[in-house]
């Protein structure tokens, strides 16, 4: 793990102290809210995110806080509205770039401001990279910026770029200090993972250049299929968008996501993720995945078609 870091990261990480190797990085997420949180302690909470961060504050007895983040700010937080709220009580950020669902990229200059306002207000910084090496040709850690281990938690998983969803393999990476305080508590929970599975993963993680280019060959081909099922759907979305999803804005002829979804669902049968369970600022989208095949994505695209086009469609797929 510390040589993967090394490689594709450019960070060093001490392979003995700075890594706790983790059953999925799902798990990681729970261990860092029960290591940090007490009753009354808030908790950034990014809006639209993955549901688990909030999840995981709750069962920890935290406060969730949500920040907005909206397409016309590139799905990155607003320091300066942040910094004019009370954050004396806030002691965890939950930071996801490239963010899911939406798909945004990080920029250096990003992932510097991070750092710079978990240093200032205190903050730990926890950051879930697990869409890194998808559709994406530069993978960035925000261990990767100077000073970071002051403030920051990184956590990894092999389920998306090492397809090993299955085998639950993760990893969480940061200062020593940090990372002896999570195994406090992990220790308790479980006994670690099963040789072979870890044995599996070192060898994984040292695939190289080729097999990302080749998993990506397939997620691109997969996303030429979502764009044009999207084109008719008449959604609108950013074509420099990564990671595993497609995230889109529906058209003004549905009143939000859930409502589109609903209608597709019950004419094509078939389902697609409505934006507003990642978050009230989700809600005039939807999300597809591009974990489907593509003969599964074509079938999905040819019964929206004959659906909508069959039964006087509310959507227009003409175009
Ligand atoms: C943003 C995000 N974080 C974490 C995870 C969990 O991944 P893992 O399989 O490593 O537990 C997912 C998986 O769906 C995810 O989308």
């Amino acid at each position: 793990m510390a040589d993967w870091y090394r490689t594709w990261y450019n960070v060093e990480l001490d392979a003995d102290t700075e890594i706790l190797p983790l059953i999925g990085s799902k798990e990681g997420i729970v261990h860092i809210c029960m290591t940090y949180l007490d009753q009354g302690d808030e908790v950034l909470i990014p809006d639209p995110g993955y549901p688990t961060y909030q999840s995981a504050v709750r069962l920890a007895g935290g406060t969730c806080r949500s920040y907005h983040l909206s397409e016309a700010n590139h799905w990155f937080p607003d320091f300066e509205s942040l910094e004019k709220t009370d954050l004396s009580k806030v002691k965890l950020m939950w930071v996801n770039y490239p963010h899911m669902p939406t798909g945004a990229l990080p920029t250096t200059e990003l992932f510097e401001q991070l750092v710079a306002f978990g240093k200032k207000n205190n903050i730990l910084i926890c950051h879930d990279n697990p869409y890194s090496f998808i559709l994406n040709e530069h993978p960035m850690s925000l261990l990767s910026v100077d000073g970071a281990k002051d403030v920051v938690l990184e956590l990894n998983s092999l389920s998306k770029a090492q397809n090993m969803a299955g085998w639950r393999v993760g990893l969480l990476c940061g200062a020593k200090e940090r990372i002896a305080e999570v195994l406090t508590f992990k220790s308790n929970m479980d006994s670690g993972m099963f040789l072979p599975v870890q044995l599996a993963a070192a060898k994984a993680l040292t695939l190289g250049k080729e097999w990302y280019e080749e998993l990506n060959k397939e997620y691109s081909e997969r996303r030429e299929y979502v764009f044009s099922l999207l084109d008719k759907l008449k959604c609108s979305y950013d074509k420099g968008q990564s990671g595993l999803f497609v995230w889109a804005r529906i058209p003004s002829t549905y009143d939000d996501g859930y409502a589109m979804s609903d209608d597709i669902l019950k004419k094509a049968a078939v389902f697609i993720t409505p934006g507003g369970i990642f978050g009230s600022e989700g809600k005039q989208y939807i999300r597809v995945s591009l974990c489907s095949k593509k003969e599964k994505l074509l079938d999905a695209a040819e019964r929206i078609e004959e659906a909508f086009s069959s039964q006087g469609a509310t959507v227009d797929l003409a175009g």
